[in-house]
């Protein structure tokens, strides 16, 4: 156990007990993988705009924040309130209900390429059904990714997520064989791998900044080249925003770039929190879900689709981004803050400190490698995650911040100037005292 290890130990006492318990019921004790960390994660009591609590009482200033899905902190006052309201009326219909059709109309408002949506439970969900659709829509079966791309758990799509982005994850996936990788960033590699499967293509999938592989943004060239590339050989550019969708604007991202997507998938912030996923779209290519529709792609199952808890929380959320859209110059200011502070700090030990508006991700240098930024996935994944991983545990254990060990780190309106000054610091304490 290294000296971060045992500070860390030294306070969560209460976690440890209860960790221990529930992974002797759960496999490694989770129920997401990257929730787990060593040498325990630990447990949460409860959260308050941008703190969790643990079962020891300790407070950490949370860049999680719930998997990036919370823009405004936990449990803000306007969203507890409707979400109370709509529990007293029911949480569950399994029916047609207002709410849905009330975020539809904010949704459809802020993202013109909305012309029609479907919700379901979940982002996983989503991108199934978005790849299903290019693939009904163009008759054609492969789908390309980039290589780091997470779109969630699907058996479709997880091929090529993690380094060296060519063993499959996962024993049991189906169909892999229909599945592209590229690489980010690199328009000609893309474009050649993609014209060697060009007959074939129903579609690619990318993600505007790419999330769990490292906050790192696409060059606006590499995807207008990606899209005109594939709109060119007939298949759909589908744009993954699940994590980007109203979070740097109040909107998509494609807009500020600007891109036409045929699909986009949303997910995360549009539920404020609460469990949501969205495929929308074009209605020519929507109109595939259409159940008596003779070209037919199956969309639409899902006990929990479009409950109105999570269009509650959804609408309520993105009505509050609509009428203060100020926060979002607010929120990317202090993310620009969060990494130029780093990276002064930090210095030749960041390869890079990537990201864009409220998100941002230090990559460490590995040790006698010459970096020069990190532009994909490839490149995060030769940077030394062993000191990432020190460098997040030392802010559990010593300085109250909590980022996933190894993820990167979004900004909420529940974040004060003071928390990213804190941030720089234990950054600076880290490079001085590293363990
Ligand atoms: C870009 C992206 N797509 C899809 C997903 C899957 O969403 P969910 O975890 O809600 O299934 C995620 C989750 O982190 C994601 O980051």
């Amino acid at each position: 156990m290294n000296a971060y290890e045992a500070e860390y130990s030294k306070k969560t006492p209460t976690s440890a007990r209860l960790f221990a318990e529930s992974a002797k019921m759960h496999i490694n004790g989770v129920s997401h993988n990257i929730r787990y960390f060593e040498p325990y994660p630990f447990v949460v009591k409860s959260s308050e705009g941008g703190c969790l609590i643990d079962v020891d009482g300790n407070r950490y200033t949370d860049y999680w924040m719930g998997h990036w899905s919370l823009i405004q902190g936990h449990a803000p006052k306007h969203v507890v309130r409707s979400l109370h309201d709509q529990l007293e009326d029911g949480w569950m219909y399994g029916a047609v209900n207002e709410q849905t059709i009330k975020l539809s109309k904010i949704i459809s408002g802020a993202v013109p390429a909305a012309e029609k949506i479907r919700y379901t439970a979940s982002g996983t969900e989503a991108v199934m059904y978005a790849a299903r659709l290019a693939r009904t829509h163009t008759k054609r079966d492969v789908i390309a990714k980039v290589d780091g791309g997470w779109h969630g758990y699907g058996s479709d799509l997880l091929k090529s997520v993690n380094w060296p982005f060519k063993e499959p994850e996962s024993s049991g996936l189906v169909g892999a064989d229909n599945i592209v990788s590229v690489p980010y960033n690199d328009l000609d590699a893309t474009v050649k791998i993609l014209s060697g499967c060009k007959s074939r293509l129903a579609g690619i999938i990318v993600e505007p900044v790419l999330g769990g592989a490292g906050g790192i943004p696409a060059s606006a060239e590499y995807l207008a080249g990606v899209q005109e590339f594939v709109h060119g050989c007939g298949a759909l550019f589908i744009l993954d925003e699940i994590v980007t969708g109203f979070r740097f604007r109040y909107g998509c991202m494609y807009e500020s770039m600007p891109l036409e997507p045929d699909v986009i998938t949303l997910g995360k912030i549009i539920g404020g929190g609460m469990p949501v996923g969205a495929v929308c779209g074009a209605d020519e290519i929507m109109a595939h879900a259409d159940a008596s529709s003779a070209d037919r792609s199956y969309i639409g199952g899902g006990t929990f689709s479009a409950n109105p808890a999570s269009m509650t929380a959804g609408r309520v959320t993105l009505e509050y981004m609509r009428d203060n859209q100020s926060t979002y110059d607010r929120i990317s200011s202090m993310g620009a803050r969060a990494r130029s502070g780093i990276t002064g700090v930090l210095g030749d030990e960041a390869a890079d400190v990537t990201g864009a508006g409220s998100i941002f991700m230090v990559h460490f240098a590995a040790p006698g490698k010459r970096h020069t930024g990190v532009r994909n996935a490839e490149q995060a994944a030769s940077c030394d995650q062993d000191k990432l991983r020190q460098y997040h545990l030392k802010m559990i254990a010593q300085d109250g911040i909590f980022m996933l060990p190894g993820k990167m780190g979004a900004i909420s309106s529940a974040h004060a100037d003071g928390d990213i000054e804190r941030l720089v610091a234990a950054s600076e304490d880290f490079k001085r005292h590293r363990q």
